[in-house]
């Protein structure tokens, strides 16, 4: 596209985003007349249970809410984030300065960068992840360091592959788990190490868990604040969005090392001016009201979940059965590169997937499930795969 305006260099450096870019191959799809089945994006197609809104539209109705909100969050609010680490992972926070208020989860993964990445520091990102840990990073200036995340290492990163002169550039290493794309789950004794890690090389271990209640059968997911030690050095970000099917409301929370938050919201300050407190209302209801509903939620991906493993199989596919996160992680065997392959995939049966290289170089041969679909969408895209291949 020509334009007549000079782009800023950083623009040069900025990665696509796949579902941005997407959408232009979605609307000619759509107009060839093929109904789309978007098994993409990882969005909730469910909403919220319905005291969340009714106390979140109910908080609109008073005349004094609809004026800017503190930064931080609302301190019902913060303590909603507090009361819901207690109760879930038995961990002690405090909502003053232990908890901060994002709009959405991205926008704090983003901005951390700037607050503490200058020219040429280090930012380990695993590979395949999030975009936002590499785009946040080069945006800043720094450097990213791939932790690649391998079916043979269950797709955890292999801590001792970093070289020492990545440990002393590092300033934030991320991990997420539940993870995103593979679906894989981590435990304590691995948050341990990372919590070791940081302390010894001094970098922030920022921990992004917005699918730590999306899991299945009897598996929990643990925080990394669990783990003696992390608020020294460690921040979780955790979002409504997923746990709670309230992605579009834009709530989400930084909790963990008070410093870190602290210097977050002073860039935040200049960046934001906080979230409406009607959302924030509904969130501190969902956080602390019942969660008996999650689990049908749940339930719901599960079944999702085994019709796209059962389909994966039926076809030659490979992939893991994912305990927790929103995805199935599937290798296409004799596929080098599925970027290409997705496309011709959603030209000639109307199913849309995530190519692997849009979280990364490590895994072009992957392409990514997302259960956010509803069921009975699921179960006619898994058909029209089978059809297709045939
Ligand atoms: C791993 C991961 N982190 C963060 C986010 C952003 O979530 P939010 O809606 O809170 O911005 C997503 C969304 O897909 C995600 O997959």
């Amino acid at each position: 596209m020509t334009t007549q305006f000079q782009l800023a260099p950083r623009m040069e450096s900025l990665p696509p985003n796949y579902f941005f870019e997407l959408r232009q191959l979605l609307a000619e799809v759509a107009a060839s007349g093929v109904e789309i089945l978007r098994l993409d994006i990882g969005a909730p197609d469910m909403p919220p249970a319905n005291f969340i809104i009714e106390s979140m539209s109910g908080a609109a109705d008073d005349a004094t809410v609809h004026s800017y909100s503190p930064i931080n969050g609302a301190p019902e609010y913060r303590q909603a984030w507090a009361t819901y680490y207690q109760n879930r992972f038995g961990v002690t926070l405090d909502p003053a300065t232990e908890v901060f208020s994002l709009l959405g989860s991205k926008e704090g993964i983003f901005n951390l960068a700037q607050v503490y990445v200058g020219a040429g520091d280090v930012v380990l990102v695993p590979d395949p992840g999030y975009i936002t840990y590499t785009s946040g990073t080069l945006m800043a200036g720094g450097v990213v360091v791939r932790m690649p995340l391998l079916a043979e290492n269950k797709f955890l990163p292999d801590f001792d592959a970093i070289s020492a002169d990545d440990y002393a550039r590092a300033k934030i290493m991320w991990l997420n788990y539940p993870n995103n794309p593979t679906g894989a789950t981590a435990g304590l004794d691995f948050f341990k190490r990372a919590v070791e890690l940081a302390h010894q090389h001094n970098f922030i271990l920022a921990h992004d868990a917005p699918y730590a209640d999306i899991t299945f059968g009897d598996y929990r997911a643990p925080s990394v604040l669990e783990i003696d030690g992390a608020k020294e050095v460690a921040v979780e970000f955790n979002s409504m969005s997923k746990t709670y099917n309230m992605a579009g409301w834009r709530t989400a929370a930084a909790v963990g090392n008070a410093e870190v938050l602290r210097n977050l919201g002073r860039w935040k300050s200049n960046v934001d001016t906080g979230s409406f407190r009607p959302l924030m209302t509904g969130a501190a209801t969902a956080l602390t009201g019942s969660q008996e509903w999650l689990m049908a939620r749940n339930d719901e991906y599960q079944l999702r979940r085994d019709m796209i493993m059962e389909t994966i199989a039926a076809i030659g596919w490979e992939a893991n059965v994912p305990e927790g996160g929103m995805y199935v992680w599937a290798r296409v065997p004799g596929v080098e590169n599925t970027a290409t392959f997705v496309q011709q995939l959603l030209r000639e049966t109307g199913v849309s997937l995530t190519p692997g290289a849009a979280f990364g170089t490590t895994s072009p041969d992957y392409l990514r499930f997302s259960l956010g679909t509803p069921t009975k969408k699921v179960r006619a895209a898994t058909q029209r795969l089978r059809d297709w291949s045939a």
